[in-house]
């Protein structure tokens, strides 16, 4: 090869190594790592992205090379020389691939297995998912609920994941950590955030109508906060015969069962789905309970115990224009009795102000 062409090759290379190194490199293409787990994923990917830049730049130079170079003439009728293989070349081209692959396998290998490696204090967040909400509840701590992950920074987390009823998928980009949650299945994610902050936890499994809404919020607290927060919430939920079941201020003020029901209300994600002014919740796959007091007229049912039959048996009645198996079918189950009255006693009360309206 004669050095005028090694010298052409070498600056193609260099212009498309420069050229990818820059789409590499200047936009944002990850969020800021807010978890061990996350580091370690962002060096995997900047490991292959560095590979995939090597290899690109030497194709790209030929490419461009041979075709400038042995473009055919226009009075060229002849074919080309009878060239059948060349082994050295065919060695160089299989070990490079090959140790570049394995050593991607190595060292995706070694990430996975320290990003599940638990820490022996690992706290455990028992999740549930259904449509269309997560809740996540701490059984060291007499199984308080909540509907948002609250994390201390530092400790390692397993989650432990049930589905009640389709496929659904947790993802926190800024932990780069997801995994799915299957019917009939436990899976586990493992965490240990280091950053502290909010960051958006979102479903990341087609699941239904409600999919785009099925959002929620990973808190990374300082852990002497996390504990107290854990305490407030453990000394709230347990006396649960008193008006507040799980209010987060757990304050000692009786409230009234509407504004129990708003809790209720605002705690099983109903807003996610359904619209309705006293709750500000704006959601539009299900009915606007808004409207309430007219869907009762429609279904030709009281008030009270249409609300009530649409929370337990929410497929009894379908109001025209919506879908029947949206709706979860276990609120009859998950929520209390006393719960159920307050948000029954709350829906009724904002139905009938704003229908008066
Ligand atoms: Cu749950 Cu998408």
């Amino acid at each position: 090869m004669r050095k005028g062409s090694i010298a052409a090759l070498l600056g193609l290379a260099l212009i498309a190594g420069g050229v990818a190194t820059a789409v590499a490199l200047v936009p944002t293409w990850l969020p800021e790592a807010a978890s061990q787990q996350a580091g370690r994923i962002a060096f995997t990917f900047w490991f292959v992205i560095a590979i995939c830049i090597f290899i690109f730049a030497i194709v790209a130079a030929v490419m461009v090379y041979a075709v400038v170079k042995f473009r055919v003439r226009e009075d060229d009728f002849e074919d080309g020389p009878p060239i059948h293989g060349h082994t050295g070349l065919e060695i160089t081209w299989t070990i490079i691939p090959f140790v570049l692959v394995t050593s991607i396998a190595i060292v995706s290998a070694i990430v996975l297995s320290r990003n599940d490696a638990q820490a022996k204090d690992t706290l455990r967040v028992d999740v549930t998912a259904q449509q269309f909400e997560f809740t996540f509840s701490y059984p060291d701590a007499g199984n308080v609920t909540s509907p948002v992950l609250m994390l201390p920074k530092g400790r390692s987390v397993e989650l432990y994941m049930r589905a009640l009823d389709v496929i659904h998928s947790v993802f926190v980009p800024e932990f780069s950590v997801k995994e799915d949650i299957v019917p009939g299945l436990v899976t586990q994610l493992h965490v240990t955030p280091t950053r502290l902050g909010t960051f958006p936890l979102e479903c990341t499994e087609l699941c239904g109508l409600g999919h785009s809404l099925m959002r929620s919020q990973a808190v990374v607290m300082e852990p002497a906060a996390f504990n107290s927060w854990l305490k407030k919430q453990e000394k709230g939920a347990a006396p649960s015969t008193t008006t507040s079941t799980t209010s987060t201020t757990s304050s000692t003020t009786p409230i009234s069962p509407a504004q129990a029901g708003l809790m209720v209300f605002n705690q099983n994600g109903c807003s996610a789905c359904h619209t309705l002014s006293a709750a500000n919740a704006t959601g539009k796959v299900g009915p606007d309970l808004d409207n309430l007091v007219s869907y009762a007229r429609t279904a030709k049912q009281p008030l009270e115990s249409f609300v009530h039959q649409s929370i337990v048996d929410p497929d009894a009645y379908i109001q025209p224009g919506y879908s029947k198996g949206v709706m979860p079918t276990n609120f009859g189950q998950v929520l209390t009795k006393e719960q159920l009255d307050h948000l029954v006693t709350f829906l009724v009360q904002s139905a009938q102000k704003s229908g008066n309206k």
